[in-house]
Parts: structure tokens; sequence; C-alpha cells
């Protein structure tokens, strides 16, 4: 089944279980729904809850007026876990089923699952008129991203994608410093992450016997059906597998690119090439070089090149990422490795030295100089013919301009801050900084890379308003098909 027919159905199940109206449907014609409505307390739905979803659940329930009524998983030992902590939550397997018996009872849903199911989730929950509060990236596909946009402005609803460090101090900070010109019109962006969510190995045969605590064909949900390999994809290695993750640009390239692209006010590329190994329709490449050429913004050049290397040995040594006092241009990533899923939880970053760049990163290049924004709790640097510049100044007249406080570099601390500011916006007295409206773009901006990788080294022209590469075959990886499941 293609996409849309998915969808429409998901709506008329949506339609037909009596959901209607919801608070949200009270204030339809309101342009700031949910700022006129009564809710004093949020009651949330939560999809996933291993895993990221027990920081989700953990980052959501820690605001004092939300209550947790339902919790869903496909794994029976993760929904466990989550049930000792919201015991008087309802449990369920099916997300379909939970919408559907909860109905109006629940206001918001988190959704915390493998990428391939962020839009199946999130489409059925906002056509029950649901706030949603969704895991980067977006979505798998760029109809979904599109989709999804398209469907919370319609119901006009608070929306929140999972990009928790976009509420982070240094992060705000590089893009009020970016906005006033620090470095005068930026023409080049160097982005890059040493991990590897790719899979350059062949591709399994046989099958395992799928463990009694997991629904497997529920995990599976809309993608096709394929036999079970323990350890291959649930939990967490999904993420190299073409068929549900998006490779290390749609896991980590999503936070770092947020806020290059969020302070550049940048919309979808107009090019874009992938230099990484041919493709073999199973795994991610493990390396990926991807080059895109952006429209020109008011904080730009005319057009803007972005570069993003990922894998073993990211990045590419270059001039525009040396550093003063360096010998020769050094990374803290020394060793290929490959992140466990804890380390990317709490997105660790080896400190960088004087002369060393940041594991992970992006390099601003302007025409007054470039700044380095380690990812992440770091203060950008900047830097001005090979030498390092102070802008303490800058920085203290920013932060009073905008109230930014002390930086906090306490993750405990800071992570909570974007879940309660998407609680806040559903009870009407924030706005989310991540919505949909955003988020499609930057995610449509990450899966065109993605796609890119199946054409290697051939640079691929993306008509935004059409929604349509020129080349015509890779028109073909847009959208999927959907299995009824
Ligand atoms: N924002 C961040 O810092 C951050 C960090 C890690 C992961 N993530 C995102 O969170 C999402 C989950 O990643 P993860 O590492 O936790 O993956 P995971 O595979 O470790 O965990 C996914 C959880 O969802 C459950 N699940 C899978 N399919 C389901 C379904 N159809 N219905 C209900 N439950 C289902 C699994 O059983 C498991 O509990 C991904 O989109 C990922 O990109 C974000």
């Amino acid at each position: 089944m293609k996409k849309r027919e998915f969808l429409k159905k998901s709506a008329i199940l949506a339609s037909t279980t009596a959901l209607m109206p919801s608070f949200l449907m009270a204030c339809k014609e309101e342009k700031l729904a949910t700022k006129a409505t009564p809710l004093t307390r949020l009651r949330t739905a939560h999809v996933g809850v291993g895993n990221m979803g027990a920081a989700d659940l953990k980052d959501i329930s820690s605001h004092k007026k939300v209550d947790v009524v339902a919790l869903c998983d496909v794994d029976a030992n993760n929904l466990a876990e989550a049930k000792k902590l919201h015991p008087n939550a309802k449990i369920f397997s099916d997300y379909r089923v939970m919408l559907k018996e909860m109905g109006d009872g629940i206001d918001a849903v988190i959704v915390s699952t493998p990428d391939h199911t962020h839009a199946p989730v999130s489409m059925m929950a906002m056509e029950m008129n649901k706030s949603v509060y969704c895991q980067k990236p977006l979505t798998h596909y760029v109809s979904e991203a599109r989709a999804m946009k398209k469907l919370a402005e319609e119901k006009n609803l608070v929306t929140q994608m999972g990009i928790q460090v976009h509420s982070f101090y240094d992060y705000k900070l590089a893009t009020l410093l970016i906005q006033s010109g620090i470095i005068g019109k930026v023409h080049t962006v160097r982005a890059w992450s040493p991990k590897n969510w790719g899979y350059d190995g062949p591709i399994p045969t046989g099958e395992d016997m799928v463990p009694e605590t997991l629904d497997w064909n529920l995990w599976l949900g809309t993608s096709a059906k394929r036999p079970y390999k323990e350890g291959l994809y649930h939990p967490g290695n999904w993420r190299k597998l073409v068929d549900y993750g998006c490779g290390t640009l749609g896991d980590m390239g999503v936070h770092i690119f947020d806020t290059p692209y969020n302070a550049l006010a940048l919309d979808v590329p107009r090019t874009i090439t992938n230099e990484c190994r041919e493709p073999n329709g199973f795994g991610f490449p493990e390396n990926n070089r991807v080059t895109y050429e952006f429209p020109g913004t008011p904080y730009t050049a005319e057009s803007l090149k972005w570069i993003w290397s990922d894998g073993p040995g990211a990045p590419d040594m270059h001039e525009d990422l040396k550093l003063p006092n360096a010998s020769e241009i050094t990374s803290a990533n020394t060793e290929s490795k490959e992140a466990s899923v804890e380390e990317k939880m709490s997105l660790e970053t080896k400190a960088s030295g004087p002369g060393t760049l940041p594991e992970q990163g992006a390099m601003f290049i302007g025409d007054k100089g470039r700044l380095l924004l380690p990812h992440f709790m770091q203060l950008p640097t900047k830097i001005v013919d090979g030498e390092y510049v102070d802008i303490s100044k800058e920085i203290a007249a920013i932060g009073i301009e905008n109230n930014m406080g002390e930086p906090i570099r306490n993750y405990d601390s800071e992570g909570p801050k974007h879940y309660h500011q998407f609680v806040d916006a559903c009870l009407g007295t924030d706005e989310c900084t991540a919505p949909f409206s955003y988020a499609s773009k930057l995610t449509e901006t990450i899966l065109l890379g993605v796609i890119a990788n199946r054409f290697p080294n051939q640079t691929l022209n993306w008509d935004s308003s059409n929604a349509k590469f020129a080349e015509e075959e890779a028109n073909n990886f847009l959208e999927g098909d959907y299995r009824d499941f």
C-alpha cells in the first residue's frame, strides 16, 4: 500500500473512534489552538519506552503538570520497566489499539520508536487532534515529513521534534552570534561526526527465533515482512539499515545540523552530492561525505556550501578546519569506533584542546572569520587569520540582551527544557522552538543526503516547490510502500 493510502486509512481509523471533539477541536478555529484551551494538566501517552523512550518518559513526566496515562511498547520487557515507574498508566503493545481505546483520555503522544514508525504513529495521533512530541529525525521518508508538517498546520497542533540540544545554552548562543554577523556572511559550513551507523557487511541470511517478549510483526509495522535476526535490528541497530533508520546523517546529523541550519535560516538545498560506496539496498555506507548547495539567506553569501562527513576517520582534512596552534589538522577522533546507544544518548563528546578539533561539531566560515561550534556543551570560538579572537564581550552582550543567564553544562538540568517547553506549549503558556514546520525542513534536508547515497558521487538537483528530483530515478526513494499489518 502506498503511504498516502495508509495515512488515509489511519485518518479513517482515527475518525471512527469517537475521539472528537477533544479540547483542541473546540479551539480549531483559533490561531494558537492550545493557548485558548482550558487544560490545566497534560495526559500523555508514550509509544516506545525503551532506551531513548525511557529518557523521554523521564523528562516529560518530570514536569509537574503531566500525568502519564498510557505506555506502549512492542517489547514486553521495556514496557514492564516503564510500568514500574508509572503503575497507574494503561499498557499496550499496539499503538493503534492504544489510540483507539484511550481516545479522549489522552492529550499528547510522545513518539520514541525507530525512525520508520515515527510517521505512522504521529499521523494517526494528529488525525485525532493530539499534540505530538516526535523523536528525530522527524520521519523516514521525505513524503512523510511533508505530510506531518501539513497535517500539524491544518489542525493547528502543538508539535515538537526531539532535538533537545536545540534548547541548550551554547547552541542558542551560537545562533545569536551568527545572526549578529560575528563572522559576516557565511559561505560555507562544515559539519562532522565520526560515529558509524553504517553497515558495509553482507546481507544476512537465515532466521532466528523471535524472543517471546517481542512482537516482531508490530516492530516491523508498515515496513515489509522480514525474518527476525538476533542483534541485527532490535534494539538500536536498525539505524544502520535503509528500511528502518537513516544512518549517521539521520542520527547525529540532525543534532549537529540543527544550529547552523537554524542560525542561517536555511530552506532545503538545491543540489546534493554524496561521495560514498555503491549502495547495496540493505545497510547505509559507513562513510558519507555529503555536499549540499543552499540558496542564500540574509545571513549567508549568495549561496551556501555545506559539507558533512561521517564515519570512521571523519572529518576530512581541510584548511577550513585548521585550528590555531595546530601544527597539522588534528581531531579528537583518534580511533574509529562505533558509538553505543548509551554513548549516543548521553551525547558525550571528548573535550577539544586549543589545537584539536572537537570529535563532533560544525565550523561556520564567513567573510569575517570562522566560528567553531563543538558538539556539545562548549562555547563557540572565533578564529580570524589563523588566530583565536576573544569574543567574551559579544557573548556577554548577547547574553544580557536575550536574558540567557549563565551557561549550564549539566545535561540533567538542560535536558528537560525542550520537553517542558512542549508541555507548557500544550498548556498554552509557551511555544515550541522545534515544531514540525521547522523539523520537516531540517529532516527533508537530512533525508535528501540519505537518498543521495543511492547515487554515489552524482549531483542530484532538488526542486523543492514540486518535491521532485530532476533525476527521475531518485524520485523512487521519496516515499515507500506501507504494509498493511
Ligand atoms: N534525541 C536524542 O538524543 C536521541 C537519542 C537516541 C535516540 N533518539 C531517537 O529515538 C528513537 C528511538 O531510538 P532508540 O535508540 O531508543 O531505539 P531502540 O531500538 O533502542 O528503542 C526503541 C524502543 O521502541 C520500541 N518500539 C519499536 N517499535 C515499536 C512500535 N511499533 N510500537 C511501540 N514501541 C516500539 C522498542 O521495543 C524499544 O523499546 C529514534 O528515532 C532515535 O533517532 C534520539
